[in-house]
């Protein structure tokens, strides 16, 4: 079986690799990757490009070639297939993703198998990591930026709670983030079902899998977690992730993490993190479990509680809002005048309209509605026509995704809401947008 499984990776087909369509850009390229381009799984995917290596396996890009649509697939490498036991934890890391359906968790699309190699098929995210995103940068991400992606990390590991998932290896390079700033928790490597005995495939032994500096101190403690508190585990991953965005470093001055070591005076680390951000911080991270904020959406409202007394609310702002739903263009008005209680903001019917408007006055934020492409390309041609100084636009709706991120970019836009509304979503891309003005 072995011997056929590495014929099959070294194998190079000759049939030509599809185009990647542009909508999702280009693909990353990586070389030296351990399943040749071209390799056709499961009969419907044809491998493109390597997107990550992990401890087991590898993650790639492939052509769905039977449904037309790019797709991640996390196949297991061949020296690990042999043994049973490692088959059936990629097994288990699947049937932990169908549990779960949410915007925020990487969506499993099917389970393979090639020449008794396991694969599983998910949802691609083009884009990057938060491990990435935090590498890349001298200084920590700006508090807006950070709390705009920190909130959708908290919805997502929410949702898998009440899907009865624990994730329990929550780290920035698990996190992937998509062009338009959508964050999705992947990597369900060592999640676990909540059930109180769970079922095959869910091995009791993993307790102890994780990555130190972001597990919760509890995780090794000889009599394990009371079954009560086991989501607590993932409050504290959340808590040392959000320490690393907004300050740059972990919250322990130990070596290792695992709560070692002091805490950090996080307040120092950044000097744009307000007092508020500490006690929240501190209370993610606390050692003690039964102490510990008590779920994820807890310590999301915390930080956007922290993120709004953070804000410069003295600042005038003027922000005009363009959609012909009259109901959404209210909610939208109601959310943005609540978040900014000093900006003037004004609601119009129509892209053009708004435009032109913000033309006149000067403009710090436009919020334009994307469903409908043609009014929206009027309403940039217009924006991209005048001299004046140019608003920040927020695109809301679902139709832009059709266009590229970089079309989209280059038409004049700097940031995405998806649709139906959601308040605090609009708030926080609006605060990034707004906050580079401050
Ligand atoms: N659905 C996806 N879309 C795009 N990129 C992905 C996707 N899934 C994984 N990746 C990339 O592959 C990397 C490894 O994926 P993942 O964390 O799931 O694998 P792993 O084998 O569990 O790795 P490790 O054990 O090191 O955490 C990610 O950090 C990310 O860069
Ligand atoms: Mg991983």
């Amino acid at each position: 079986m072995r011997g056929r499984v590495d014929e099959v990776w070294a194998r190079r087909s000759d049939d030509t690799v599809p185009a990647v369509p542009s909508v999702m850009g280009s693909p990353p390229s990586r070389s030296m990757h351990p399943i040749p381009a071209g390799t056709l799984l499961g009969g419907q995917y044809r491998v493109l490009d390597g997107l990550g290596r992990g401890a087991m396996g590898v993650v790639v890009l492939a052509s769905d070639e039977r449904l037309d649509r790019l797709v991640a697939i996390k196949i297991m490498l061949p020296q690990y297939a042999a043994d049973p036991r490692s088959r059936k934890r990629l097994l288990a890391e699947a049937r932990a993703m169908a549990r779960i359906r949410h915007r925020h968790v990487i969506e499993i699309h099917a389970f393979g198998e090639l020449q008794g190699a396991p694969f599983l098929v998910m949802e691609y995210v083009p884009g990057t990591t938060l491990d990435r995103i935090i590498g890349q940068r001298a200084e920590p991400l700006g508090v807006d930026e950070g709390i705009n992606l920190l909130e959708q990390l908290c919805r997502g590991v929410a949702a898998m709670h009440a899907s009865g998932i624990v994730h329990r290896d929550l780290k920035p390079s698990n996190v992937l983030v998509d062009p338009w700033s959508r964050v999705v928790v992947a990597d369900l490597g060592v999640a676990r079902p909540l059930d109180p005995e769970p079922p095959e495939p869910f091995q009791e032994d993993t307790s102890t899998s994780g990555t130190p500096a972001y597990m919760a101190p509890e995780r090794l403690a000889p009599s394990g977690t009371h079954p009560r508190l086991r989501t607590r585990g993932d409050v504290y991953s959340l808590g040392v992730i959000a320490c690393q965005v907004l300050t740059g470093q972990l919250p322990y001055s130990g070596p290792v993490g695992l709560g070692v070591g002091e805490l950090r005076p996080l307040r120092r680390l950044n000097p744009l993190l307000l007092p508020a951000f500490e006690p929240v911080l501190a209370a993610a991270v606390n050692e003690d479990p039964t102490v510990r904020t008590p779920n994820p959406l807890a310590f999301r409202a915390q930080l956007l509680e922290a993120a709004h007394l953070a804000w410069n609310h003295h600042r005038n702002l003027r922000i005009a809002v363009a959609d012909v739903d009259k109901a959404h263009r209210d909610l939208m008005c109601m959310a943005l005048a609540r978040a900014f209680p000093r900006a003037a903001v004004a609601g119009h019917g129509r892209g053009d309209e708004a435009a032109a408007a913000v033309i006149r006055e000067q403009t710090d934020l436009l919020v334009l509605d994307g469903t409908t492409e043609s009014e929206l390309t009027v309403a940039l041609d217009l924006l991209q026509r005048t001299g004046s100084p140019r608003p920040k636009v927020l695109v809301v709706g679902s139709s832009v995704r059709n266009s590229g991120f970089s079309e989209l970019t280059d038409r004049g836009v700097n940031g995405f809401v998806d649709k139906p509304i959601e308040p605090t979503r609009l708030v926080c891309q609006a605060r990034v947008l707004l906050s580079g003005a401050r």
